[in-house]
Parts: C-alpha cells; structure tokens; sequence
C-alpha cells in the first residue's frame, strides 16, 4: 500500500478509536435517556468504523496503527456535556475532511475507494443529523 495513503488511512483509524473513547466517557455522564442512546449508535457507529478500516489497511497489504488519536483527552477536558457535544459535532466535521483526503489518494476504483466514499457521507449525515438531534434532546432534557 502507498505509504500516504496508509498514513491517511490510519489517522482516520486513530481518531475513530478515539471517538469510542470520548463517547463512552460521554455516555456515562449524561442522564437523559433519549440522548445517552443517541450517543451509544453513534459510538457503536465510530467502533465499526475502526474494525473496518484496520481491516481494510491489514486486507490490502497495509499495516495499521495500534494507536488511538488525542482527541478523547480534549473532549474530556471541556467542562459541560453540551460544549462537549459541540466539540464532538465538529469531530465528525473533521472525519468527513480527512475522510476526503484519503479518498484524494485512493485508487480511483475499488474496495478501498468505495469504502472512504460511503464513510464520508456517513460522517456528513452524521454531522447534520446528530446537530439537528442533539439541540433537540438538549431542549427536552
Ligand atoms: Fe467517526
């Protein structure tokens, strides 16, 4: 595997580990119930994505990072469960541009093309879907 394309794959690896991270530390402390299952989908959503790029790196001849990303510590570090959201709302913004990156470098077809493809748009629904719904349960809660 090209070499900054593995490295673009496996940023992306890194940061959805640390999306697990962030999430289940989230999860744990939010209270409303509506919400706290919103967030487990969409930490359920971050470990598929990991198990499946390790997978895809390892399955074309790449050899994924063991590593997990920084930003469950800057997530942890904010004070309220709201600033936190937005933090994390903005993480997926991220993902969907990295995600874009490694598509740039990615054979134009193929396993490894079509995957980054149906990852970015997942991110991008993501992020507008989990903005809409987050200020939504964060008015009911
Ligand atoms: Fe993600």
């Amino acid at each position: 595997m090209d070499r900054a394309l593995q490295d673009a794959l496996n940023l992306l690896l890194e940061a959805e580990r640390a999306g697990v991270v962030a999430l289940d530390k989230l999860i744990a402390e939010v209270e409303h119930d509506e919400l706290r299952n919103f967030l487990r989908g969409s930490r359920d959503m971050e470990r598929r994505n990991a198990e499946e790029l390790e997978a895809l790196i390892r399955g074309n001849g790449g050899m994924p990072s063991d590593k997990t990303g920084p930003f469950a510590a800057k997530v942890a570090a904010l004070g309220t469960i709201r600033e936190r959201l937005a933090l994390l709302s903005r993480g997926q913004e991220w993902a969907a541009r990295k995600t874009e990156v490694a598509l740039a470098l990615a054979p134009e077809t193929g396993p490894i093309h079509d995957y980054l493809t149906a990852m970015a748009n997942r991110h991008r629904a993501e992020v507008e879907w989990g903005r809409a719904e987050v200020i939504r349960l964060m008015g009911a809660a």
